[in-house]
């Protein structure tokens, strides 16, 4: 049977790590990367992780199965940490979550239960959003529409035009918002236009489902995520999708959870087995360990502010390099203003270049990026930031 199946083409972004690893040149720079990586172009374990996993290694006591809903003590801290500790619904007692393997799962579980609840149901997502929305959603049989998003003429948001797509969406139907760090864009709703997509939620009455992969990676733990908070405060019923991948650098280990917030106890206590029931067709229990690692540092006081103290610099660093490349692109031969890299929140951003300047960037100067100009502002670093704007500086000058 195999037989009748064909090579597929890689996926473009392991396709352009196999190029950038084989390319001899040694000065090539990796702005496609989906990680973090420090100054000296290293992913490393973050300090409160090696710590709790230290402590772990001694108090563990077992590795039997967990339960389908994985740990409910690393649910509900994780859950605090997204919605603060009196939020409304937590209050009212109207969210129930399951841990899940990373924000993929969480996404994954979250449209399998959207699928259970209205078959029919139709995903909104931004133009352009993550590449994996895409599959992960579909993939569980929903359909897929596009709201109008990026702006590219000013690196921002297009917000008349997401918000008179939207004006069309109603009840039954989910919008997709990223809860900060847009990924692939960096451009995020401030604080007023969270307060509209509210209003018009509840207006509409559509379901609100939200991808929060990089809480801390923006402006900080509460601010990342004042937006959402006000949101999930308003409406009666959302699907919240949280990874632990990037704030705590826990990629590999797969720690997330999906949270159903629903109108009434009795309802989400009903979702929640619904979901648990979803997880046990696919992957049947969550793995334990990065879970515990990250309820372990939540916690606990000191790891905890040990842990904020170092997503903090992490944060600090990527505000830096943002600051740092605008400033080294000014006045650059093209007229380009690159000052939206400033405004824009996370590890990416659209470069906005033409294609034709990123395979110059990538031939001739061994700078990588994706073909649609997502850049990881983490790849850029003090010692590679000069032959890094002096390239661009060359791509961009009119051809004579
Ligand atoms: C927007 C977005 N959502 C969700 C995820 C899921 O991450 P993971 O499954 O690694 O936790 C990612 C990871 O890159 C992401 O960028």
């Amino acid at each position: 049977m195999f037989e009748q199946l064909s090579r597929l083409d890689p996926d473009p972004i392991l396709g352009m790590l196999a190029a950038y690893r084989a390319d001899p040149r040694a000065h090539k720079i990796d702005l496609g990367v989906g990680v973090y990586q420090d100054e000296l172009g290293r992913t490393p374990i973050m300090r409160a992780v090696s710590d709790a996993e230290r402590h772990l290694l001694v108090t563990e006591t077992t590795k039997t199965y967990q339960g389908i809903a994985g740990d409910p003590v690393f649910n509900e801290r994780l859950l605090a940490l997204l919605l603060g500790a009196n939020h409304r619904v937590l209050e009212e007692d109207r969210v129930r979550g399951v841990q899940t393997p990373g924000g993929c799962g969480a996404l994954r579980i979250g449209a399998e239960l959207i699928q259970r609840a209205r078959r029919a149901a139709k995903v909104w997502v931004s133009t352009p959003t993550w590449a994996n929305h895409i599959p992960l959603i579909g993939g569980a049989g929903l359909q897929l529409a596009e709201y109008p998003y990026f702006d590219a003429a000013s690196g921002g948001i297009d917000f008349d035009a997401m918000m008179d797509t939207l004006s069309r969406v109603g009840p039954g139907d989910l919008v997709l918002l990223h809860g900060c760090c847009h990924n692939p864009t960096g451009a995020d709703l401030d604080l007023g236009q969270w307060r509209a997509v509210t209003e018009l939620a509840l207006k509409n009455g559509f379901t609100p489902y939200v991808d929060v992969a990089y809480q801390g990676l923006a402006d900080g733990v509460e601010a990342d995520v004042a937006g959402v908070r006000h949101l999930l405060a308003a409406v009666p019923e959302a699907v919240v999708a949280s990874s632990c991948s990037k704030n705590f650098g826990l990629y590999r280990e797969r720690a997330g959870a999906v949270y159903f917030i629903a109108a009434t106890r009795a309802q989400a206590d009903a979702v929640q087995t619904q979901a648990m029931a979803a997880a046990r067709q696919i992957y049947s229990m969550p793995p334990a360990h990065g879970a515990a690692i990250v309820s372990t540092i939540l916690g606990d006081a000191t790891l905890r502010a040990d842990w904020l103290e170092e997503l903090g610099e992490v944060r600090g660093r990527i505000n830096a390099m943002r600051t740092l490349l605008a400033a080294r692109l000014a006045g650059n031969a093209a007229g380009k203003d690159f000052s939206f890299i400033t405004r824009q929140k996370g590890m990416f951003s659209y470069f906005g270049i033409t294609p034709q300047q990123v395979t110059r960037l990538r031939e001739e100067f061994a700078v990588y990026m994706m073909e649609s100009t997502r850049i990881n502002l983490a790849g850029i670093t003090p010692a590679n930031i000069d032959s890094l704007a002096s390239a661009v500086h060359a791509v961009l000058e009119p051809a004579a």
